[in-house]
């Protein structure tokens, strides 16, 4: 029996995979195709597959073409394959031509003509483009923009911006030619707003009511019922609004997140976070322009209460905020410190935009502690570690863009499924924007 061996994505099935495998099911008896899972597509760069893995295997299956399906996990899987199933033939399309000759070592390597004129990418490029505005004023926006190039299906419509001081030229063009709110939204589809955060409650609001779609950077509102107010009208239209924190979306975080609630290192009984950037107080002239609203606590604040939440929840019994603040400026917290208090553990962050410390995430647990060393916020690598250090593991996760490319990716695909896909969810979105609000009315809050 002649066993053949194929790999691929085979994300929105079409004429070329079914006759790749046609072809590939003649060239023996037996056929076996290996479908990539999600992670190793991740890995290798494939960022925006349509379909999940299921979906992918699923259709697969219903061209009745093959007699095993297997699953691509990770690099250099392929010769165990070979060896594991006794494979004769690995065979693929054509635009892989010399790059798998390396298997002839184990078997015949058979490079199949591609078919013309089709590809998952061009079926996922021809689905209309989500016209993407930016609004704000930040150099973030300049990366959001060279991010969107990995997504396919995103489009940058315009920009949006009180100041285009911290832009690159390009954006500041592309400013000139969407000159007003209402000018930028009719270019587009949907909005990531990154302006000062007393202004996201008003322009999420208008661009919810002109049937817009927003994503914007966290906090979106600075009081609760604001934020209920954007939630309610967001779903009435069918609209997705989603808070914008990267570190959400950055694979090692992701993933530290499911070890720690698997229990990896027994119960949490602590989570304390520390993020800081110094801001440049002698290069800002306080005279000619106000202190930054992107104080410490908004700056900070949502990033650092990400895995408090998302790891305890939101139902803390009790909280103490300590904040210290600008000479003359009530607005511009230099340095602030919450201590949560829950039930059965306790979390504390540090955020400063004028003090400087190290920016580690640390979760202990009653068997083992994980270790997140600075930044942890754009990671790509944490520590599980045990009373014996023999019993310690180290995991490694690539991470492109600091996550805001699988953001994006989210972003879109909520867009288009009409489902949230955020990884922040809605309780935890709700609790940052109280906790902003507490900071800002003053409760539980010390001053120093
Ligand atoms: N294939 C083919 N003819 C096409 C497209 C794909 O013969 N027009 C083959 C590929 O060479 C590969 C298999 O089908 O052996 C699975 O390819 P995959 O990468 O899943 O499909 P693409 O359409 O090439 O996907 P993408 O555009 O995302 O790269």
């Amino acid at each position: 029996m002649i066993k053949v061996i194929t790999y691929g994505t085979y994300d929105l099935f079409h004429r070329g995979h079914q006759r790749l495998l046609e072809r590939a099911k003649a060239l023996g008896d037996y056929l076996i195709v290996g479908v990539t899972a999600d992670t190793f597509d991740r890995e290798r760069g494939k960022i925006n597959v349509q379909q999940t893995l299921m979906e992918r295997v699923e259709a697969v299956r219903a061209t009745g073409l093959a007699d095993e399906i297997i699953i691509e996990e990770y690099e250099g899987q392929k010769i165990d394959d070979i060896k594991r199933y006794g494979v004769d033939i690995f065979t693929v399309g054509s635009d892989w031509r010399g790059k798998f000759d390396y298997l002839r070592e184990f078997c015949e390597v058979v490079y199949l003509e591609r078919t013309e004129g089709v590809s998952s990418t061009e079926i996922r490029s021809e689905k209309r483009a989500l016209r993407l505005g930016l609004v704000g004023e930040s150099p973030i926006l300049d990366k959001i923009r060279n991010e969107s190039s990995f997504v396919n299906g995103i489009e940058i419509s315009g920009i949006f911006t009180i100041n285009d001081h911290c832009l690159s030229d390009d954006l500041k063009r592309l400013a000139t030619a969407t000159p007003s709110f209402d000018r930028l939204m009719e270019e587009s589809d949907a909005l990531y707003i990154i302006s000062e955060p007393r202004l996201h409650y008003a322009q999420i609001r208008q661009a919810l009511s002109r049937g817009k779609h927003v994503l914007c950077e966290s906090p979106i509102a600075m009081t609760v019922d604001e934020w209920q107010e954007l939630i309610n009208m967001a779903r009435e239209r069918g609209l997705v609004l989603m808070d914008s924190i990267k570190t959400a979306y950055s694979l090692a975080y992701y993933r530290l997140r499911l070890l720690a609630k698997s229990g990896i290192i027994g119960d949490i009984m602590s989570v304390d976070a520390t993020c800081t950037s110094l801001f440049n107080f002698d290069a800002f002239k306080q005279g000619d322009r106000q202190l930054p609203e992107w104080n410490s606590i908004c700056a900070w604040g949502p990033t650092a209460l990400l895995p408090i939440y998302q790891l305890l929840g939101t139902d803390y019994t009790d909280k103490t905020i300590v904040t210290r603040l600008a000479e003359g400026n009530a607005d511009f917290d230099l340095f602030t410190k919450i201590s949560f208090i829950y039930p059965d553990a306790v979390a504390s962050l540090k955020v400063g935009r004028g003090v400087k410390s190290e920016g580690e995430l640390v979760i202990s647990g009653t068997k083992g502690y994980i270790y997140v060393p600075a930044p942890w916020w754009k990671t790509d690598y944490f520590e599980v570690r045990y009373e014996d250090p023999v019993a310690n593991k180290r995991y490694f996760y690539q991470l492109d863009g600091e996550g805001l490319r699988y953001e994006l990716v989210s972003f879109l695909k909520s867009v288009q499924t009409g489902r949230s896909l955020s990884y922040v969810s809605e309780s935890v979105s709700r609790a940052i924007a109280g906790t902003i609000s507490d900071f800002v009315a003053r409760r539980d809050t010390v001053i120093i």
